[in-house]
């Protein structure tokens, strides 16, 4: 019998869209999916992501360079979409013959799912609910990740549980991910019999052993417990921020003052609404380089998910993924011997 044979079987769909051994994708983490951990994750059987959160079109460039000289595996390029630079970062990738772009930070339009199309490359994105998620699908899109709020960094307000009932089970024709606390094969393996085509995962992979963040930040992440990582207020609805979820620290509070300073910038037509949540991902970005740079662990941002409570140790890329593929198996071995008895 093939190793991980079962749990082989149910992951083919999304192997096939991925062009990888293993349906796990390493979400994008700004700061930390560089072409080290990007390339690493994709030798060793999963799907890399490279985060261009803080990148231009020149530094982006550099690092798809960087890793395709370290892998000849397939590996993603996420792209926010509020970035103003963000038509030249496609032509970047498509100029790289990038395999796969991941959108986030909004809900892209048919225009540019079709510039991405032009360079044939598969087009990922994000949806917080049924009736997105099928306009989507609908405008040309590849395949949709759901992340629910339970996931590190910018997130949704509907936990993964809503999201898998309202979207998930209502399109189990397309090609859906899943991401948002998951890191037990156990739960790799329900999702994925539930009709999710993989699952994506980032907290615990910022803690490989792989991952150049600092120390500070791994240590910090591993003392953490699953109530620790929260998202800080929206001060008002006229202003609407994307919540963060981090771990609670100085920092966090420091994101509070920021945007009350924002917020009154907005209200006395100093600044647009846009240009507020601008500066106000400059914050997060800046905050969260701190402490993955320098390991300020007091004012920098500890962004990671819930998951975090169970993340106790550093290990390399290759453990996470085989105690994951294990689990899994064993979980659908017990399922079919049961079936036998019954
Ligand atoms: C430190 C950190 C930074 C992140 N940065 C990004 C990012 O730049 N772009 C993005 O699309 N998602 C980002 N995410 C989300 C991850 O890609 C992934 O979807 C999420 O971590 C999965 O949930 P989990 O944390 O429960 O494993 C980030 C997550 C973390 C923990």
């Amino acid at each position: 019998m093939k190793k991980y044979e079962k749990i082989r079987n149910i992951m083919d769909r999304g192997c096939k869209i991925l062009g990888s051994d293993y349906a796990i994708l390493g979400g994008a983490m700004t700061w930390i999916s560089e072409s080290n951990l990007v390339s690493a994750m994709s030798n060793a059987g999963m799907f890399g992501v490279l985060a261009s959160g803080a990148m231009d079109g020149d530094l982006l460039k550099n690092e798809i360079t960087l890793t395709q000289s370290k892998t000849d595996r397939n590996f993603g390029v996420n792209l926010i979409l509020m970035n103003p630079k963000l038509h030249d970062l496609i032509d970047v990738c498509g100029e790289k013959k990038v395999s796969h772009v991941i959108l986030a930070g909004g809900i892209p339009d048919r225009d540019l799912m079709e510039k991405i199309h032009s360079y044939c490359i598969q087009v990922f994105s994000f949806a917080p609910s049924l009736s997105v998620a099928k306009r989507l699908f609908k405008h040309g899109l590849d395949s949709l990740i759901i992340e629910g709020s339970e996931a590190g960094g910018h997130v949704g307000p509907t936990s993964t549980m809503v999201l898998l009932q309202e979207i998930m089970l209502n399109m189990t024709e397309y090609p859906i991910f899943v991401a948002g606390g998951i890191l037990r094969g156990e739960v790799f393996a329900c999702m994925l019999q539930l009709g999710a085509v993989g699952c994506q995962l980032g907290t615990v992979f910022a803690c490989a052993q792989e991952s150049l963040a600092h120390e500070n930040f791994k240590k910090a992440l591993f003392r953490a417990n699953a109530k620790d990582a929260i998202t800080p207020v929206q001060l008002d609805k006229k202003f609407p921020v994307s919540p963060v979820r981090a771990i609670e620290n100085i920092g966090t509070n420091e994101f509070i003052a920021r945007q009350k300073e924002v917020l009154q910038k907005f209200e006395d037509g100093e600044v647009s609404v846009e240009e507020g949540r601008l500066s106000l991902e400059h914050f997060w970005a800046g905050a969260l380089r701190r402490a993955v740079q320098n390991g300020d662990t007091e004012r920098g941002s500890l962004m990671s998910g819930q998951i975090v409570g169970i993340v106790k140790e550093e290990k390399s890329i290759q453990d996470i993924i085989d105690t994951i593929l294990t689990e899994a198996e064993n979980f659908l071995k017990v399922i079919a011997a049961r079936a036998l008895f019954e």
